[in-house]
């Protein structure tokens, strides 16, 4: 069987804006006949990348945690699927720090792209997508950190992160819900993305 993109739940917080978000971008990919696996990475502790770049030179670039919690699995699902999606709130300009700590452990990965390691120089190119919601109505920069931080992450696993669907004024838990145009959006792009993605071949 073909392997089923990932979709990444990244708030702390269940049943707010960025769980409604996975769940429209799965409702998208099934409306056009696919399906996806969900991974609640919000609820997910990862031991700390401690800079001890062991995994410069271990072998398969391994991380010293790579056994000690759910991690790698994380990043095994990313390099076989299709496609991802990452629905993730905005926490202090950043990413919440969950997801940031599981991007800092993606080091290995980096260490394993530029080391020219064989796993990752015969990946295809895939596309990853992402919705942020921010509860701040204003902010030019309001998404920056977080947008660059995942781009670059996901280049490590040859996922090429696609321009942001991105929501200002996202504030309370039911506000995204409250918007049907919004909640229209991300369903489209789950269907669109499933279908430019997984219809041929
Ligand atoms: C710890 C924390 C930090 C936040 N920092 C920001 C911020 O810097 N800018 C902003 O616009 N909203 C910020 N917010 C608001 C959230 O981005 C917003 O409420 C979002 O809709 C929450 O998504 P969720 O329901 O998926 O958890 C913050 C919320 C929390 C809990």
């Amino acid at each position: 069987m073909k392997q089923l993109p990932v979709i990444f739940k990244c708030s702390h917080h269940r049943k707010g804006n960025s769980d409604l978000a996975a769940d429209l971008f799965l409702k998208g990919i099934r409306s056009a006949g696919g399906d996806a696996e969900i991974i609640t990475l919000g609820d997910m502790d990862f031991e700390h990348c401690i800079g001890c770049l062991k995994c410069r030179t271990a072998a398969d670039n391994r991380c010293i945690f790579a056994d000690k919690d759910g991690a790698q699995e994380l990043y095994e699902k990313i390099i076989s699927a299709p496609f991802t999606f990452f629905a993730s709130p905005i926490y202090f300009y950043h990413l919440p720090s969950r997801l940031k700590t599981f991007i800092d452990r993606g080091q290995w990965a980096f260490e394993a792209m530029t080391g020219n390691s064989p796993v990752m120089d015969g990946l295809k190119s895939r596309p990853a997508y992402t919705c942020l919601l921010a509860g701040r109505p204003k902010g030019e920069k309001l998404f920056e950190g977080a947008e660059l931080s995942l781009k670059f992450f996901l280049r490590f696993f040859k996922a090429e992160l696609q321009p942001a669907v991105v929501f200002r004024g996202i504030d309370e838990p039911q506000d995204l819900g409250n918007d049907a145009e919004k909640c229209a959006l991300i369903t489209a792009s789950g269907k669109e993305a499933w279908q430019r993605n997984m219809n041929n071949g």
